[in-house]
Order: structure tokens, then sequence, then C-alpha cells
């Protein structure tokens, strides 16, 4: 009795709790959660937030790059995003000479800003429900294709929302002449590292500055010097007053990934099968890369981006697991699978919809596994890589970029490694032939790799040129691409083959039986709001985190010895005389620089350099990360624990004026 009346308790506090801050939402939409954000101190309307026929909140929020977010601050196309968002960036704008990575860089008027190639940023022009459309028999592409012809640097796309329950077209204008107008040093854009990755108390001065450039028209136009700083349709304003605990935040930016709704089966598959195997994987690889940066200042540099990227899933795995487990997440979705499956019982549309994905998760499961060893031992090794461009006639600039970071006896060692751990891990059978054929004539795993890089034409830009596709890496990687099982690749356990269909049917009989239950659409990289307010957390028993941080913490954790840890001397300077200027603030018992701060903001991976926006639509902060307790957060939100970590806007503001000397960026700012 006592365990059933458990049972009944914890499942209606789950419903209960996913009312809090929980939810990313579409902005066209947003008019349906106003009023809750407006009780929480939200001053604006929703058309503030989204408007096609007027400047709105969203036209100053781009997709920054492939997968983060920025914001414009001001009417001269001045960008803010995060250090790590625009890491690649300045990190090929770096080399021994020019460590802009090491030791930061500000421009220090407009000809001065470097322009950074490949690099784009993406505008939200409009956004719009076609599920009627499309139902109606419109095709698909032609309706991508009218409105990506609507006007210069245009794209679209149809996603879908509730697992295809709705599409939505998304369209967008790309500008391409984006340049680097500042970034701190590392010791500030990337502080505490690795270590401090994904945790709180947190110390980070993640942000850095670019500008986007435009034609002279203002309209999208390839990087020429005689391009002009793009006039946004809107910018937002800085607040200088900052925040605190219990004030309104809201998070506009381009969440990438989530699975919150899918079944038992699935968060067991990536607890206890998935993230251990690729937590072990990445721990491998991640021990060969740091060596090579201790060895060597040249290495350091080539590998800190692709370091950066290995550490920083394979850290959030590991939260991830931690997580699940503390949540009963497996236990939780089990309890209400099995309510669930008693309502749909008597109705012949949703009674078997359980039982066949879980059959489907059966049959599946070792093929998205192949997928993932795949994905994690072979497919990231770069010689191999190296020589299938070059087959596929790469230009020798593009080229030229790649062996600027790549380092063969790194990558051999690598290679070493990830062969063996895929022979190692393969699932009975699914060794392919050529692959088992060619270690065989070797010897070992390791004989054929030194045979491939020893021998390959693509070890140095050099002798690339010559490639043929009988060299020996390029063979490798055909093998290898060959049987990379792409048929099973995914974005998560949603996505996989032969289950992704189920999913739509089942969300559509939840919402039908779960009336309760506030539904989001699950991220796709795709525009959202998510709101909140700022808040500490209980850690801990006993161990209460508080809502931000300060220079005393950083000075606190100063130490020359440690790479991560070493303040920069303009921050210890300016800590020892208090000379803070106008950004020093009295704040936890003592006049300081505030740093970071915590909000529930439901928040994922791609909305990295996200605004954080307060009641009055003024700019506070920039999201760059969320907590230890937080990373199982794409699964299973608790709003309890939740926190995103933002940097404050005071201290980024701080930092260009006292430390990078660029306050003339601060004028064309509205601080408010
Ligand atoms: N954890 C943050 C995110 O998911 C920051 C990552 C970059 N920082 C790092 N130390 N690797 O992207
Ligand atoms: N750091 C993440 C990113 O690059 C955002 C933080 C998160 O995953 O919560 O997108």
């Amino acid at each position: 009795m006592m365990k059933k009346m458990l049972v009944l308790l914890a499942a209606a506090m789950f419903s209960l709790e996913s009312m809090a801050d929980e939810g990313m939402w579409l902005p066209s939409l947003i008019s349906s959660r106003i009023k809750e954000m407006r009780s929480k101190g939200f001053r604006l309307t929703a058309k503030d937030i989204y408007d096609i026929n007027k400047a709105s909140l969203k036209d100053a929020v781009v997709l920054f790059g492939g997968g983060c977010t920025g914001e414009l601050v001001s009417a001269e196309g001045l960008l803010l995003t995060n250090h790590h968002c625009g890491y690649d960036a300045i990190q090929r704008l770096s080399s021994v000479e020019h460590d802009y990575l090491t030791y930061g860089f500000w421009a220090m008027s407009r000809a001065e800003e470097l322009p950074c190639e490949g690099l784009t940023v993406s505008f939200l022009v409009r956004m719009e429900d076609v599920t009627g459309r499309l139902a109606a028999g419109e095709e698909r592409k032609a309706i991508i294709d009218a409105a990506a012809a609507e006007g210069k640097g245009y794209y679209a796309s149809i996603e879908d929302m509730y697992y295809g329950n709705q599409q939505f077209l998304f369209v967008y204008r790309r500008f391409s002449d984006v340049r680097l107008v500042g970034t701190p040093p590392s010791s500030i854009g990337k502080f505490g590292g690795d270590t401090d990755n994904w945790i709180w108390p947190r110390h980070t001065g993640d942000f850095s500055v670019f500008r986007v450039y435009a034609g002279k028209d203002n309209q999208p136009a390839a990087y020429s010097p005689d391009n002009v700083p793009y006039k946004p349709a809107r910018h937002l304003p800085v607040s200088t007053k900052g925040v605190g605990e219990g004030d309104f935040t809201m998070i506009y930016g381009f969440p990438g990934n989530t699975q919150e709704y899918v079944i038992s089966d699935a968060v067991d598959y990536i607890a206890n099968v998935s993230d251990p195997m690729k937590i072990a994987l990445r721990t491998k690889r991640l021990d060969i890369i740091s060596a090579a940066q201790a060895s060597d200042p040249k290495l350091r540099i080539q590998y800190a981006a692709k370091h950066a990227a290995v550490a920083n899933a394979w850290k959030k795995w590991q939260g991830e697991v931690l997580g699940i487990k503390r949540l009963g997440t497996v236990d939780k979705k089990r309890d209400y699978e099995r309510r669930f499956a008693a309502w749909a019982a008597d109705k012949p549309q949703y009674a078997g919809l359980l039982d066949s994905m879980r059959a489907a998760y059966a049959r599946q499961e070792e093929n998205y596994y192949l997928y993932e060893l795949y994905a994690e031992t072979l497919m990231p090794l770069e010689l191999p890589q190296m020589a299938e461009r070059a087959l596929k006639g790469q230009g020798s600039n593009t080229m030229a970029r790649y062996y600027k970071d790549f380092d063969l006896e790194t990558d051999r060692a690598l290679a070493k490694a990830m062969l063996a751990e895929f022979e190692k891990r393969v699932p009975d059978g699914r060794m392919p032939q050529a692959l088992a054929e060619r270690i065989e004539r070797h010897g070992s795993t390791d004989a054929y790799i030194d045979y491939i890089y020893d021998n390959s034409l693509a070890g140095s830009e050099e002798s690339v040129a010559g490639i043929t596709a009988d060299d020996p890496a390029a063979d490798f990687r055909k093998v290898v691409t060959d049987n990379y099982p792409r048929e099973y690749r995914a974005r998560n356990l949603s996505d996989l083959k032969d289950i992704k269909r189920w999913y739509g049917p089942y969300l559509k009989a939840l919402m039908e039986w779960d009336k309760e239950r506030p539904f989001y659409p699950d991220a796709n990289l795709t525009l959202r709001v998510a709101y909140g307010s700022v808040a500490g957390y209980e850690y801990a028993d006993g161990e209460y985190h508080r809502c931000n941080t300060t220079l005393e913490g950083i000075i606190a954790k100063d130490n020359p010895e440690i790479y991560d840890y070493d303040v920069p001397q303009a921050l210890r300077d300016a800590w020892a005389a208090k000379d803070y200027g106008r950004w020093g603030v009295e704040l936890n018992g003592h006049m300081s620089v505030p740093v970071c701060f915590l909000a529930t903001n439901h928040t994922s991976g791609g909305n990295s350099g996200s605004p954080i926006i307060n009641g009055r639509g003024e700019l506070v902060g920039i999201n760059f990360d969320r907590t230890w307790r937080s990373t199982m957060s794409d699964v299973e939100f608790d709003p309890e624990k939740c926190r995103n970590i933002s940097v404050d806007i005071r201290y980024v503001l701080f930092v260009i004026d006292r430390i990078g000397g660029a306050s003339y960026l601060l004028d064309e700012m509205t601080l408010r």
C-alpha cells in the first residue's frame, strides 16, 4: 500500500514539476505562454518577441556558425557570442606569432577587424506553420525553393515539430562576411578550461565580439573590403544594472537537440550502453591529445579546438549518466508508460504503440550502437579524411586550413588506439571483412596503422597533391566509409530508423491522455524562447549554490602553475587596486565585479551565446553552459536543480573596457 502511494506521489510530482520553467517554445506561438511570462516579470508583449511585420527581438538574434547563437548589440552590426563559439575562428586566425587564443585580440578600429573565412551568421526572417499546406498536397521542395527565392542570401527549411505532427517552414537570411572584433585571452574566455566546464561556481568570461558586414545595400554579400557594417532591424539594449535572485530572465536562441519524450528503453540505452562506451573511447582520445599538447606549444594550439570539442561532450555524458540515475528516469518513464498503456488499451489506434516501439528498439539497438562506434573511433581519424578530401579535389586553400592543425604523429597514435578499440568493441559478425583482411595481412592493428601512416602521401601538405586512390590512407578511408552504417545515423534516440515513425502517433496519444503536461517540441536547432528567473539551487544536502559569482572567486582560483587558472596580470592588478571603474558593485558582501550567474531557463547545446534578456527586453547576460546537475536535462529536465550559466553582461563590459582597452565599442552599444 505504502509503496503504491509512493509511486502515485512520485508520478504526481513528476507532472507537477514539469510545470515549472521547463520548455523551449516556438517564438511565433509564444502568445500561449505570455500570461505566465508576465506573471514572472516579463513586461513586453508576444509581438515584441516575434513579429513578421515589424522589427522585433528576433531580428537581434542569429544562428552563429553551424551551432551557436549570437546577438546584435549595436546599429552597426556588432555581435556578441561566446568565446567557445568563436573559438574555431579565433584559432584559425592564430599562430605561434599571433596567438590570439592565448593573448586575446582587440581591433582598435574597423580597419583592424579580422575577416573570418567560412564563418556565417543567419537571421530568421520568418517561420510559418505549413502542416496544412503539406497535408493539402503541396510539395515540400516547392515550398522551400519558393521561400529561398524571396530575397538575397535567403535559405529555407521545413522542420518537424512534435515528431511530424506539425511542420514549420523557417526562412533565414545568411551573411557571410563576419569579422572578429575582439576576444579576451583564453585565461578569461576559457578560464577554468575543461576542469570547470559544466561546473558551478563558475568564473569564465566566455564571450567574444564580432561584426556582421553587408554590401552597400545592407544585403548579404561575400567578403569584400568595400562591405559596410550591417544595420540590423533591431539590436538589444544592454542593461548595466544587472540582475539578482528572482529576477525574470528569458533566453532567445537555437537549442540543438533534446529528447524529452523518448521511452524508457531509449533512456536505458543512453545511460547504460551508449554514454559509457563513448566516455571510455573519448577518455583514450583525450589522453593522447593532452599528452601531445603538453609536449609542444605548437601542438597545444593545433589541438586546442579539437581537445575542447572532444572533452565537452565527454564530460557532459558523465554528468548525464549520473543525472539519469539520480532522477530514476528509466523507472519513472516505465511507470508513466504503464499508466499510458492502461489508458491506451481500449483504443485500437494506440493500444499496440509501446509494444511496437519496444520491438523496434530491440531490433535497432545494435545498429545504432555500430553507428556510434564508427562515429567515435574510425570516422574522426584525420589522415584518412585528408586523403579523401584530396581525392575529391578540395582546393589547396581548404587543404591548407586542415593541415595547419594536423599532426601526423598525434593522429597516428589516435588511429592505433581507435582501431584497437573498434576491433575490441565491434559486435559479432559486424567487422567488415575488408578491414579484417587488412589487419590480418599486416599482423596487427598497430602494424596496419604504421603501414598507412608511414606510406600515405596525405601525411603532408606538400605530398598530398600526388595522391591516388590506392594510397593506403585513401584505401582505409574507403573501407571505413563503405561500411559506415550511415542509414542508422540519427540525431538522437527518437530519430532512429524504423522507430522515428512511431513517435508521431505516440506523442499525439500522450497529448490526448496527459492533458496537464505542457508539451513543447524537442529542440532541433530552430529558434526558441525559454523563460525563468535568476536562482541558486541546492547542489547537495546542505550545500546551497548561490546564483552569482564575482571577481573574488577568480582571484581565489588564481594559480600561475595551472594553465586553466593562470589569471591575467591585468585582472590581478585591477583586483589589487580595487580599480573597477563604473563596473564595481556591492555583491555577495563585498565590492567586486559580477562574473557569472545562474537562472532556471531550459537550455541545450546550441544555446551557447544566446542572449539572456530581462523583463524589459534588455541584455543582462550571455548563456554559455549548464551546471553539473543539469547535464541530463536533454532527457529529463529537473526544475529543482537545472540551471543555465551565463556570463554577466557587466563582466563582459568590464573586460572590454578595462582589460581590452576597447571602450570605444561601448559607445556604439545602447547602454541602459
Ligand atoms: N559546456 C559548454 C557547452 O556545452 C561549454 C563548452 C566549451 N568549453 C570547454 N571548456 N570545452 O558548449
Ligand atoms: N555550451 C553549450 C553550447 O555550446 C550550451 C550549454 C548547454 O549545452 O547547455 O551550446
